[in-house]
């Protein structure tokens, strides 16, 4: 498996929309890069960072479901993680309803909605994209 920077094709977009992860802004000019994870028979997985300020938000992760569990979502993590840090991020943050658990596993833990920072919550995904149940999680990024 091999993690390459990507730009998204129509049916990486239709699985997102396909997993219920929100697409609607994703042709905002938001600053955002992508990554998929590939085997030689084709796309496992994929994860997108937005850059807003200092502080990065990881997106519209998904491995396609026969991939799961081998370890592919891990490294598209890392993989964004190692961008933001780069990119001078402090802090990554994203939203979830379902896979905290998952993040947990992996450093992010849920912030209160009243201490997102106003970089986030001016966001499309954090405003109106995402519902008022969908935790907020963040993991601080050592320089
Ligand atoms: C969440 C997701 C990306 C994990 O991908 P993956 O490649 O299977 O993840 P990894 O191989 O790195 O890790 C697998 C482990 O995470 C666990 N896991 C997967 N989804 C989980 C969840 N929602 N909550 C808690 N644990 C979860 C698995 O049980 C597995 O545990 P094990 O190592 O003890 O067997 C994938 O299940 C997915 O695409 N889900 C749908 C979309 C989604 O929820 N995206 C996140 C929102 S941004």
């Amino acid at each position: 498996m091999q993690i390459l920077e990507t730009t998204p094709d129509s049916v990486q977009m239709a699985a997102l929309q396909q997993a219920g992860l929100p697409i609607e802004d994703l042709d905002n000019d938001v600053p955002r890069r992508w990554w998929q994870a590939v085997a030689e028979d084709g796309w496992l997985g994929l994860i997108a960072l937005e850059r807003h300020g200092t502080i990065g938000l990881l997106r519209s992760l998904l491995v396609r479901a026969e991939a799961r569990r081998s370890g592919s979502g891990r490294a598209l993590v890392g993989t964004v993680e190692r961008a933001a840090r780069e990119a001078g991020c402090d802090a990554l943050f994203l939203l979830t309803t379902d896979a905290d658990g998952y993040f947990a596993r992996l450093g992010y833990a849920p912030v209160e909605r009243a201490a997102v920072p106003e970089a986030v919550r001016a966001t499309a995904q954090f405003s109106r994209l995402c519902p008022a149940s969908a935790t907020v999680l963040r993991k601080p990024l050592p320089a």
